[in-house]
C-alpha cells in the first residue's frame, strides 16, 4: 500500500487579505502580501536570466528549496513553454517538508489566473502526494516535476552532483526557519550544481552569503524586491 501523508505532515497557515498564505508555525509569508506573482518573476525569472537561458535550452534543470503554493513552479513552467525550444524538458524538483494541504493549495492556485494552464495539470494530482519522490511527468508542458516531500537536510543528497542548471532557494526566512539554510542544505546544493550555475533568493542575509562564497559561488547583491532593502543571487564557479 502506497505510504500517506498523516495530517500533521500539512502546514499550519493562516491567510493574509485571502490572497497570501503565512505559515502559523514559522510566522512567514509565502511571498510578498503586496504581489507574489511580480516578487517571484523578480527574484527568480529575472535574477537567474530564465527568459534567454531557456530560449537557448537543451533540457533544463531547476532546483528549489520550498515548493509551497507551487508558485515559483508555475511561472517558470509557463515561460518554459512560451520560449523554449519544441524538442526540450524543463525538469523541476523542489524539496517541501509541510506540503499545504489540497483545499490551501487549490485557494492559492486559483489566485493566479494567468498560471491557470499550468496548475490545471498540477490540480489533479497534487492530492496524492506522499513522503519522498512525487514525480509528475506532464507531456503537455513539456515538463517533469519532482516534488520531494521530507526534511530539505534528509533528502538533498539524492541529487546527483553536477544537474542542476539553477537553483532557487526560498524557504522562509533564515531567522525563522534555519533548517533551511543549513552547511548540508548549502553544502549540496553546490554538489548538485552545473558550473556557472546560477542561483537566487530573497535574502541577503550575511550568514547566507558567506557560506556561500565559501562554496565556489560569485556572490552579487540588488535592491530586494518591494519593502525588501537586497537580495543576493549568485553564479557557481566551483571550489
Ligand atoms: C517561502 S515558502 C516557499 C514558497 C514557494 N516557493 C512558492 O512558490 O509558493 C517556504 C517553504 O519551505 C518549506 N520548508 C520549511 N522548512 C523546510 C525544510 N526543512 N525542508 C523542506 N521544506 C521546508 C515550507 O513548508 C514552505 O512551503
Amino acid at each position: 500500500m502506497t505510504e500517506q501523508l498523516n495530517n500533521k505532515t500539512y502546514c499550519d497557515i493562516s491567510w493574509k487579505n485571502d490572497t497570501t498564505p503565512i505559515s502559523n508555525e514559522y510566522g512567514d509569508v509565502y511571498f510578498s502580501a503586496d504581489n507574489g506573482l511580480l516578487e517571484s518573476k523578480y527574484v527568480f525569472i529575472e535574477s537567474n536570466s530564465l527568459s534567454s537561458r531557456f530560449s537557448t535550452a537543451d533540457d533544463f534543470h531547476i532546483a528549489e528549496a520550498g515548493f509551497g503554493t507551487g508558485l515559483n513552479f508555475a511561472i517558470a513552467c509557463k515561460l518554459w513553454n512560451s520560449i523554449s525550444p519544441s524538442d526540450t524538458t524543463l525538469f523541476f524538483t523542489s524539496f517541501e517538508k509541510h506540503p499545504l494541504a489540497f483545499a490551501d493549495f487549490r485557494k492559492a492556485a486559483n489566485n493566479w489566473k494567468e498560471l491557470e494552464s499550468v496548475y490545471s495539470h498540477l490540480l489533479p494530482t497534487y492530492s496524492n502526494l506522499k513522503p519522498g519522490n512525487n514525480i509528475f511527468d506532464i507531456p503537455l508542458l513539456r515538463t517533469v516535476l519532482n516534488i520531494i516531500v521530507g526534511d530539505i537536510n534528509d533528502m538533498i543528497p539524492s541529487i546527483p552532483s553536477s544537474s542542476i542548471d539553477c537553483w532557487f532557494l526560498d524557504g522562509f526566512a533564515p531567522s525563522v526557519n534555519p533548517q533551511m539554510w543549513t552547511e548540508t542544505v548549502i553544502s549540496n546544493v553546490t554538489k548538485s550544481a552545473k558550473p556557472e550555475s546560477t542561483l537566487s533568493t530573497f535574502t541577503a542575509a550575511g550568514n547566507i552569503r558567506r557560506a556561500l562564497i565559501k562554496h565556489g559561488y560569485k556572490v552579487s547583491k540588488k535592491p530586494g524586491f518591494g519593502k525588501k532593502r537586497e537580495m543576493i543571487f549568485g553564479i557557481y564557479h566551483g571550489s
